[in-house]
């Protein structure tokens, strides 16, 4: 009975952290400076068109900021062929990577104002 009880709990907690994680992500939009500054991801945009976790953090992006830029191909390139943000960002799930430049690109001033008025998680990078 005892263990039964144990069992049932801990299976409980699994299911609750596992929930809890499922649906949290970062509130601020995280900002690539590598190779260039100023490019704007907001999860919560992209979470408000429907958009599930498994989309991008399945092979595209792994759950860490900042990950994909320490690769030597997060280029236009790689956007182009379908690669990281072109897997959508391709003309019919969402508007092509070759077009709109200024939506993703934010640039310098752009990324200096969000770490100015945003939260502190993003301002103790600098
Ligand atoms: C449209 C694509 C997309 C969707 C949908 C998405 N993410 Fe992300 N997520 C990203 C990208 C891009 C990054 C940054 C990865 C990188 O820099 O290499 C990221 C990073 C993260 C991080 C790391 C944050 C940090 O500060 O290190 C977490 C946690 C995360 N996502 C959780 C989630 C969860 C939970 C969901 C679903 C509720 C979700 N994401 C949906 C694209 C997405
Ligand atoms: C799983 C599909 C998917 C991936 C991957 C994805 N996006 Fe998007 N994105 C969308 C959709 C859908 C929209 C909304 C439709 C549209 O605007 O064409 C959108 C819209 C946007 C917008 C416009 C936001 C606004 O305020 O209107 C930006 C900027 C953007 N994405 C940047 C990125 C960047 C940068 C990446 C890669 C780090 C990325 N997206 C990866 C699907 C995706
Ligand atoms: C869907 C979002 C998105 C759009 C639209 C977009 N870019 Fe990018 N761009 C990125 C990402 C992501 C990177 C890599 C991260 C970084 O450099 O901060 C990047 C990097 C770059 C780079 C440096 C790497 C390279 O390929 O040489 C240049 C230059 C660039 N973009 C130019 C452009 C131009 C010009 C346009 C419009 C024709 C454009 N981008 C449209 C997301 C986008």
């Amino acid at each position: 009975m005892t263990i039964r009880l144990i069992t049932t709990v801990t299976a409980l907690l699994a299911l609750v952290t596992g929930l809890a994680s499922a649906a949290s992500y970062p509130e601020a939009p995280i900002v690539f400076d590598k190779p260039v500054t100023g490019v704007i991801f907001s999860h919560k945009v992209h979470m408000d068109k429907g958009l599930s976790c498994e989309m991008c953090h399945n092979r595209l992006f792994e759950m860490q900021a900042k990950k994909a830029q320490g690769n030597a191909d997060f280029v236009m390139e790689s956007l182009y062929q379908g690669k990281y943000c072109g897997a959508c960002h391709n003309g019919s799930l969402a508007f092509a990577a070759n077009t709109r430049c200024a939506t993703c690109h934010i640039g310098v001033k752009g990324a200096k104002r969000l770490s100015d008025g945003g939260t502190q998680e993003e301002t103790h990078e600098h």
